[in-house]
């Protein structure tokens, strides 16, 4: 299986606990699976029962139980990947390496699953093979690359280098996040402005996260400080699951030494020692270049003790790899994983900044937030200011992907309208525009000249982009989109939830009868009240936005849905039983 390594630097202030997945990281690399044998060394190891090692091994969709092969291939099933050949591609793998999707070929060599977005939504069809990126495949490619990994090349050797695919950054040098980066020139700022200092600057240019719910930063930091338990943890939250964004994966790429330089300031303004980055499974390939970063700063005297030059200010930062679970992203689930437990979203008696990970106080923010911060105390918030609109100052990274000329990373200032990004990327006759991925809010062209804005939420006048935008033309099927939106939220639940486990299994089964022309008009009240039902008693945003698209597409493609009822063959019409369905689910869960 892979070659890659995994981080085995740990801080003396983390448990034994914290290490299992990192452990168990190592046994799927090594052995190619989790054996029952290792769970019981395990068990033992951490006096822990084996059905709770167990638990922590079936909750992460690359932990596998059965051997997964010598080389393991993870193909990516999101609606994006589909529109551009996923089953073409998936028969390729099939016939070239003799593996049945789901499964190893008769000699093991080969491993062969689909997966959830791998990050890789502008050069799709994609795959990873042994965690290493292979984009913009046809039959031939994947020919050639199994006949060298036959020949005995590694995966590492013949892997592809994604592109950063940077399409536009904002004219007159107002890049924020893309401007030339020299190292340790933001935290040259840190002498002078002190703790107050940054997070007034914070405060002034109204930097709000970037992970998706928009919180303000100067807020969340400010709160951390406040709290005196000793030691604290900065967390950046590399976990970006959700399908069709990709804007992480070209920071860390294209800018590690912001996203670290964030981290260190808000080491310093928190008063924290421990800083930890939270890397998708999926983003492996990217480990090296964030270790030979951290080392180039701990070279430079950015990182371990008096980092930065400022004295007494002791900071290091350490990477952990998930291990495929998109609720991950959610930060109490994160700090769960971290724990080396099951990623499952905490009740939220406390927020991290006070109880976080190992309970103590935690920033958690997300990777483009960091990069924000670094940048922003680098050229100061009355440089920042200039950009965006008022109310919503700054630039926004948006990962475009789907039916457009050009898919990649957009820097927009806040204030552009849907239209003219759409313009800007080549958006051929967009029809269905699905913002800031599946859990997010869908438009249709008529509302193309909605700001792309942090304002107006309420008012629905200007639209929050989390960070995507993917766009489908009118040739394609809606019910299909939704499709694939709700197989991925049943798939990532949790379980935790009832509302979410069993409401997410029942969106999907409804839009499969209007796939069949089953459908009737209960039915469509009946997506409504369960969309209600989860988010209004989810546990976590996963169950409470998991039905947002399909609810908002009732009611803005309103022409589409009235045209699925007329092909509807009223004879063969079953009312739908709620009843036998959640039976079946219980029946056909895993
Ligand atoms: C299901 C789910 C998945 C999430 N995934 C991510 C993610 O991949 N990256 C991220 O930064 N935030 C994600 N979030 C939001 C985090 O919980 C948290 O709000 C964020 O990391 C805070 O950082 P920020 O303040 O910089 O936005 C997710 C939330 C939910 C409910
Ligand atoms: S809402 Fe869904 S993902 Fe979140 S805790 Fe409940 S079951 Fe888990």
């Amino acid at each position: 299986m892979s070659t890659q390594t995994t981080h085995k630097k740990f801080y003396s202030a983390e448990p034994v606990r914290s290490r299992l997945l990192s452990t168990l990281w190592q046994h799927q690399i090594q052995d190619g699976c989790i054996s029952q044998a290792v769970i019981q060394e395990l068990a033992s190891q951490h006096q822990l029962s084996e059905i709770e090692i167990e638990g922590v091994a079936t909750f992460y969709h690359f932990f596998h139980q059965q051997p997964a092969g010598k080389h393991t291939i993870y193909l990516n099933n999101s609606i994006l990947s589909k529109l551009k050949g996923f089953e073409r591609i998936k028969e390729s793998f099939e016939r070239e390496t003799g593996a049945r999707t789901g499964s190893t070929d008769p000699t093991g060599t080969f491993g062969l699953y689909a997966t959830p977005c791998i990050g890789l939504s502008d050069q799709e069809p994609a795959a990873l093979i042994d965690f290493y990126p292979f984009t913009n495949l046809n039959a031939v490619k994947v020919k050639e690359i199994i006949q060298k990994l036959k020949q005995g090349k590694s995966a590492a050797e013949i892997c592809d280098a994604p592109l950063d695919n940077i399409r536009f950054t904002p004219a007159n040098n107002r890049t924020v996040f893309f401007a030339p980066y020299t190292r340790g020139e933001a935290l040259n700022k840190l002498n002078e402005l002190k703790p107050e200092g940054v997070i007034e600057q914070l405060r002034i240019s109204e930097l709000a996260g970037r992970g998706g719910a928009f919180f303000p930063t100067w807020k969340k930091w400010d709160t951390c400080r406040s709290y005196k338990d000793t030691p604290k943890f900065i967390v950046c939250n590399a976990d970006e699951g959700e399908p069709g964004t990709f804007k992480d994966r070209v920071l860390l790429n294209n800018q590690p030494g912001s996203v670290l330089e964030g981290m260190i300031i808000a080491g310093y303004t928190v008063g924290a020692e421990y800083g930890v980055i939270y890397l998708r499974g999926e983003y492996q390939w990217l480990v090296h270049k964030l270790e030979n970063e951290i080392s180039a700063f701990h070279e430079s005297g950015l990182l371990g003790p008096d980092a930065g030059g400022l004295p007494g200010f002791n900071f290091d930062i350490r990477v952990e790899i998930g291990a495929g679970a998109y609720v991950c992203g959610e930060e109490t689930a994160l700090l769960e994983s971290m724990e080396g437990k099951r990623g499952e979203p905490r009740t939220k008696w406390f927020y991290p900044v006070e109880k976080g990970y190992l309970q103590l106080p935690t920033v958690v923010n997300n990777v483009e937030t960091f990069a924000a911060v670094a940048r922003l105390i680098q050229m100061g918030s009355f440089e920042y200011l200039k950009r965006g609109m008022p109310g919503s100052p700054g630039t926004k990274l948006i990962s475009i992907s789907g039916d457009c000329q050009r898919p990649g990373i957009y820097e927009i200032e806040w204030g552009m309208t849907v239209a003219e990004l759409l313009d800007l990327c080549g958006a051929e006759d967009p029809y269905f525009i699905q913002v800031s991925g599946p859990s997010g809010e869908c438009i249709s062209i008529k509302e193309k000249y909605r700001r792309i804005s942090m304002l107006d939420l309420m008012a629905q006048k200007d639209i929050r982009c989390g960070g995507a935008f993917m766009i489908f033309n009118s040739h394609r099927d809606l019910v299909h989109i939704l499709i694939n939106f709700s197989e991925f939220f049943k798939h990532e639940s949790c379980g935790v939830c009832t509302p979410c486990r069993a409401g997410n299994f029942i969106i999907e089964r409804k839009l499969e009868r209007l796939k069949n022309g089953l459908a009737d008009m209960n039915d469509l009240k009946e997506l409504k009240s369960w969309g209600t039902i989860m988010k209004a008693t989810s546990r976590c945003g996963l169950g409470k936005t998991a039905s947002n698209s399909v609810i908002q597409a009732l009611e803005k493609f309103d022409d589409y849905f009235t045209s699925r009822f007329a092909a509807t063959d009223n004879s063969t019409y079953r009312k739908f039983d709620h009843l036998s369905a959640i039976a079946e689910y219980e029946h056909y869960k895993p």
